[in-house]
């Protein structure tokens, strides 16, 4: 997701930059090449070997490195950045920050750069409160700094509140956010992901394998790419989406009320969730319990969400999935014609590396115009992205809207 990516990671002085270890992790995993600038109190922190381990550079400390530098450090290393992030920023960083202030090689560098800036505050409660320090945060932001808004929680000083350093996952988020395209801007995106479970009796469910993986990245995709994005997810062990309005439902019936009071302002509709076709006719209040006749549960249909949507589409972009185990083409075409979508993406999931609960996927794209494109074995988020791309240039076409 960041190859080819120059990033400058600055750690200041603050018990959270041992959590900048692990940001680092996160962004050399996703193949940024990582710079790491260290101020000297971050340093009584943690060593700067640490770093240089992960980041497989070395680490920049000092303003006035003759020996090992022939081009001049800080504008160099300001030069050569894509993406600033300063995590942990202390109040004291962030002040100097904010009064042009360049006495080291951090604020020096951060001066320089002409790449975008992401601030992650770290501070005792009463500083992150202190209306000096707001005023200095505001100017930033005023200017363009982006900033990682730190959380409440036991701060490392004994005190309770707001000052916590963001969760690294949350700021690699952020800097994956400020790097991407904002070619959705404006629009307002309706995922849909996860399994829907049909209860039966209070312990037992008919539900599917859906892990929810190809949705989120979906909704996290769009919200990078600067739309407001709305997720309507099943039950799934993930995390909600950071920024993402999330509206968890249980049920096929739960999860069509909620698509329907998020649709009128809706721009764009993907629908990866896979919604239980069935349910049972009855549920049970008490536990079915087994004796040694055979049991036969009656089932009757739930509503076709896509199938509803593409009634009433109007204006917006509608996107549907086709899971399938045979004649993924041909399945996956009805759906695109009968539900009145512009697009589909249809997995095949008995193939190894696609469907169900992989991190990766394989599709196919269908278009209205009768185009397939083939998406071979790749990671969801990509996949995630190259969908966006298509409906974007839908979008740009003029098509999507109309068909019906
Ligand atoms: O969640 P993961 O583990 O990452 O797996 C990803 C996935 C396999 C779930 C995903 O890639 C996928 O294929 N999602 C659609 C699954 C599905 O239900 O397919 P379907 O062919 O049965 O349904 C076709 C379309 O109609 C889908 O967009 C579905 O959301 C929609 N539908 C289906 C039934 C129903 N009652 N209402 C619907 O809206």
């Amino acid at each position: 997701m960041l190859e080819g990516k120059e990033i400058v990671l600055g750690v200041t002085g603050g018990i959270a930059a041992y959590k900048a270890v692990e940001l680092l992790r996160l962004l050399t995993k996703a193949g940024a090449n990582v710079h790491v600038v260290m101020t000297k109190s971050a340093q009584e922190f943690v060593g700067p070997l640490t770093f240089q381990t992960l980041s497989m550079n070395p680490v920049h400390t000092d303003l006035f490195n003759l020996i090992s530098e022939r081009e001049i450090g800080h504008i160099s290393l300001a030069d050569r950045a894509d993406l600033f992030i300063i995590a942990p920023a202390t109040a004291n960083l962030i002040g100097k920050l904010a009064s042009g202030v360049a006495d080291d090689l951090l604020t020096t560098t951060v001066m320089a750069t002409k790449a975008p800036v992401l601030v992650a505050p770290a501070m005792n409660v009463n500083m992150y409160e202190n209306p000096v320090y707001r005023k200095n945060e505001e100017k930033l932001k005023g200017l363009g700094y982006m900033f990682a808004e730190p959380v409440s929680g036991a701060l490392a000083c004994g005190w309770e509140g707001k000052g916590k350093m963001q969760d690294p996952a949350v700021i690699f988020e952020e800097a994956l956010c400020a790097l991407a395209k904002k070619d959705l801007a404006g629009e307002h995106v309706l995922v849909t992901a996860g399994p829907t479970q049909e209860e039966l009796d209070p312990v037992r469910f008919v539900s599917n394998h859906s892990s929810g993986k190809m949705g989120y990245a979906i909704a996290r995709a769009a919200r990078r790419r600067g739309a407001r994005v709305t997720l309507v997810s099943g039950p799934t062990c993930l995390d909600f989406p950071f920024g993402v309005e999330t509206v968890p439902v249980i049920s096929a019936m739960e999860m069509r009320d909620a698509v329907m009071a998020k649709v009128t302002d809706a721009t764009l509709i993907i629908k990866a969730a896979a919604v239980a076709d069935y349910r049972p006719a009855v549920r049970q209040e008490l536990k079915i319990k087994k004796n040694d006749a055979p049991l036969s549960i009656e089932l009757v249909k739930n509503p076709d969400i896509l199938a509803e949507l593409g009634k009433i589409k109007g204006e917006r972009i509608l996107v549907g999935f086709a899971a399938e185990t045979e004649t993924l083409l041909e399945h996956a075409r009805k759906k695109l014609t009968e539900k009145n979508l512009d697009m589909v993406l249809a997995n095949d999931v008995t193939q190894a590396g696609a469907g169900f609960n992989a991190d990766t996927n394989i599709a196919k794209l269908l278009f209205r115009d009768g185009r397939v494109e083939d998406l071979p074995l790749m990671g969801k988020e990509v996949m995630a992205d190259i969908l966006l791309d298509r409906v974007v240039e839908l979008k740009r076409q003029g098509l999507g809207p109309n068909w019906a």
